[in-house]
């Protein structure tokens, strides 16, 4: 295998973890590059379920390195629980390393994210809850805390006289929250430097070197649309899941990146507020989300559901650098007898017909999806596991997809199990 990024290429949830979890089998490495607990990662291996929100699954495997990278936030009691979990398992953890360079969710980024989001009004992103914008938000303010700053008392001392000052201000006069002290907040820094402590890489340059000539797989969380430079911005997370993304978050830089594999899913699903053109809310919107058990693992939100998007898909294609595509969830239309594909939008003010993705995402309440329909192939796919032995309406739905958006579709998942699955 070539070094791979896995990326998610609608809005989150397309099944990436089952795609990492496939890959991770002919990785070395598995390398987390972006986001934090705000994610729901599955993993269904011989029946039993696994639920990553920040961990890389590919953990499940022995004797793969598996890293949270430096493009990461990292909640502390989230990563303990899940940490506590997974070795109530019996999984081994021994090769879990975490970047110094990393960034950790306080307490009062937990906070503000809760605060902004019940006071937003109309502005209101849906987010997890999990702290993820604010922590961000101190990253490129310049005022974050990072995993190498909880192992040098007066590095930590330096930066708490900088930031609580600032902090609290801001708790206290824009959120009216209540501040915090610094023998507080370094009584917590001391806990999490115990918890981190077994995995954290202090020779992060030297793991860097040691596997450059190693297989890598890149793991991303959310997806191209939850991006916060390409997605439906604001209603977006506040990391770069793109391909780029695993560049600038794992440190192993771009020419290490051979494949982008984009996961999505034979329709489309959103949680959280924002544009969704194709989103049904009828009966086969509900449809889609009961046959494919479309709530969220990290929120156990119902998920929004809508039929797939050429628009978004191609756009995908485009900024999210992908080399080809993994299609999950095709077998969700095995009882159906239509399935749609958007293959542009129409401006119900005036007919303007798009089709590529419009980024001002404040017209998409005007527009419209243009559909043409498949039929369905109307038998029970799960059990297939190779391409020819695909029911002919099938084939022709996959191969009008790769005309769409010109790009292959390399895996098709057929079912949640790693044998479910086939290589095209
Ligand atoms: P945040 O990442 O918690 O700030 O949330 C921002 C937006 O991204 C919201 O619409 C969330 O629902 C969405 N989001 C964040 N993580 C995921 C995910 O793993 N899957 C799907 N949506 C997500």
């Amino acid at each position: 295998m070539k070094n791979t990024v896995v990326v998610g290429a609608q809005w989150g949830d397309e099944g990436k973890a089952k795609i990492t979890d496939l890959l991770a089998q002919n990785a070395d490495v598995i390398i987390r590059y972006q986001g934090g607990c705000n994610a729901g990662h599955t993993v269904v291996v011989d029946n039993k379920t696994f639920k990553f929100h920040l961990i890389p699954s590919g953990i499940l495997y022995k004797n793969k390195i598996c890293i949270i990278g430096p493009g990461t936030v990292i909640h502390p009691e989230s990563f303990e629980k899940e940490l506590n979990g997974l070795i109530d398992e019996g999984i081994d953890i021994s090769n879990l390393k975490i970047s110094p360079l990393a960034s950790i969710t306080m307490p009062y980024h937990i906070e503000i994210d809760g605060y902004s989001e019940s006071n937003a009004g109309k502005g209101k992103i849906g987010t997890t809850k999990k702290g993820i914008g604010p922590t961000y938000t101190d990253k490129y303010a310049r005022i974050g805390l990072k995993i190498q700053d909880l192992y040098s008392a007066e590095t930590l001392s330096e930066k708490l006289d900088i930031i609580l000052p600032l902090k609290n201000k801001q708790l206290e006069k824009v959120y009216g929250l209540e501040p915090y002290t610094k023998e507080c907040i370094t009584a917590l820094c001391e806990k999490y430097a115990e918890l981190f402590k077994p995995y954290v890489c202090f020779e992060w340059q030297d793991l860097l070197r040691e596997h450059k000539k190693d297989t890598i797989l890149f793991e991303g969380a959310q997806g191209v649309m939850l991006d916060v430079d390409y997605g439906t911005y604001p209603f977006v997370t506040s990391s770069n899941p793109i391909g780029g993304g695993a560049a600038t978050g794992s440190g192993f830089g771009p020419r290490m990146i051979d494949e982008v594999i984009g996961v999505s899913k034979a329709y489309v699903t959103r949680v959280g507020e924002g544009p969704f053109v194709t989103e049904l809310n009828d009966e086969t919107g509900d449809k889609i989300r009961e046959i494919g058990h479309e709530f969220g693992v990290t929120t156990g939100r119902p998920r929004r559901c809508g039929w797939f998007d050429a628009v978004i898909m191609k756009y995908a294609v485009l900024v999210g650098g992908l080399t080809s595509i993994a299609l999950t969830k095709i077998d969700v239309f095995d009882s159906f007898d239509e399935i749609k594909v958007c293959t542009a939008y129409k401006d119900k003010r005036n007919g303007q017909i798009y089709t590529s993705y419009p980024t001002d995402v404040f017209i998409h309440k005007y527009l419209e999806p243009v559909y043409e329909t498949h039929a369905g192939w109307g038998v029970d796919i799960t059990k297939i596991k190779e391409y020819d032995k695909l029911p002919e309406n099938a084939k022709k739905y996959l191969e009008r997809l790769e005309e769409l958006l010109e790009c292959p579709i390399s895996i098709i998942s057929v079912g949640p199990d790693r044998e479910q699955t086939i290589i095209k």
